[in-house]
């Protein structure tokens, strides 16, 4: 990995007491991760203290996606979460993430009008609430939105495959690049390098299409739903450590029962409340 100084103003004392700072995860970082066949990690995080704890764990990045919109907010589909509403849950992470670099989600309808107003919106994810990158959806359609931001600036992570916010348009939640339509995932993955994306999600592909876009691409992929070959792998964290229950998509793998923990302990407290034992002397000034 490349040396990396403090810049000018970084507010950070060269000889600071107490531990060195995390390094942050750089975009370079994620490039030579792939070259060297280290698989990167993402997880959704919503708030500070999923994303310290996610932080501490080493994941490389943290998408404060418009996944928000079902799993915090409570609504049906990513679509009517609004960058008001998306801004100071980016900020709560970025706050919190020491090492990781933070992705802010752009919401639907923020930036798919013109390359100005994602410009626009995506200044304001980096201005406002300190996101490191901001995500994307959309391939070759997406390419003048892509060239806008990185040239200005912003880098960008492109979102391809099944892409949430068309959900409408695609008639659900269904694979896309089964058969012929792999050359037009395929064709995205190239455009959204092309366009300057540093790295590009590949959700609901089959893994074979998949794998052979990653050993053609030079940037990074991170699959959801897009198998092993894949340069690294995200899942939204409700799904991942159970807080969510129900039905779940194949592609999750669930590593936690975090709902059945909170419901033990909710059930704990409510009987120690109603049984007269909390608060105990030992709690009461
Ligand atoms: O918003 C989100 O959580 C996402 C992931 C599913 C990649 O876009």
């Amino acid at each position: 990995m490349s040396e990396e100084t403090a810049p000018y103003g970084s507010g950070t004392p060269a000889a600071a007491p107490g531990p060195a700072p995390a390094r942050r995860v750089r975009t370079h970082h994620l490039r030579e991760m792939k070259e060297r066949g280290d698989k990167i990690t993402m997880l959704t995080a919503y708030d500070m203290y999923t994303a310290a704890t996610f932080d501490e764990a080493g994941i490389d990045l943290l998408l404060v996606g418009d996944s928000a919109s079902n799993n915090v907010l409570g609504n049906e589909t990513s679509l009517p979460i609004t960058v008001d509403e998306l801004l100071p849950l980016t900020r709560a992470v970025a706050g919190a993430a020491r090492r990781a670099m933070v992705v802010g989600d752009l919401p639907f309808g923020s930036y798919q009008a013109s390359p100005e107003q994602g410009y626009l919106t995506a200044v304001r994810f980096m201005k406002e609430a300190g996101a490191h990158c901001v995500k994307l959806e959309g391939g070759v359609e997406m390419v003048p939105v892509i060239e806008k931001l990185t040239r200005g600036g912003i880098p960008v992570m492109a979102h391809i495959g099944f892409t949430p916010q068309s959900e409408h348009a695609l008639g659900g939640y269904r694979v896309q690049g089964r058969g012929e339509t792999a050359d037009r995932v395929r064709r995205d993955a190239l455009a959204v390098q092309e366009a300057g994306a540093f790295a590009v999600v590949m959700e609901m592909v089959p893994g074979d299409v998949a794998a052979e876009i990653s050993a053609e691409l030079a940037i990074p992929t991170i699959g959801i739903g897009a198998g092993a070959g894949c340069d690294g792998q995200v899942l939204v964290w409700q799904d991942a450590f159970g807080l969510r229950t129900g039905r779940m998509a194949r592609f999750v793998k669930q590593y936690a029962d975090v709902h059945s923990v909170l419901l033990e302990g909710a059930r704990a407290y409510a009987a120690d409340v109603k049984g007269g034992t909390f608060p105990a002397p030992e709690h009461t000034f």
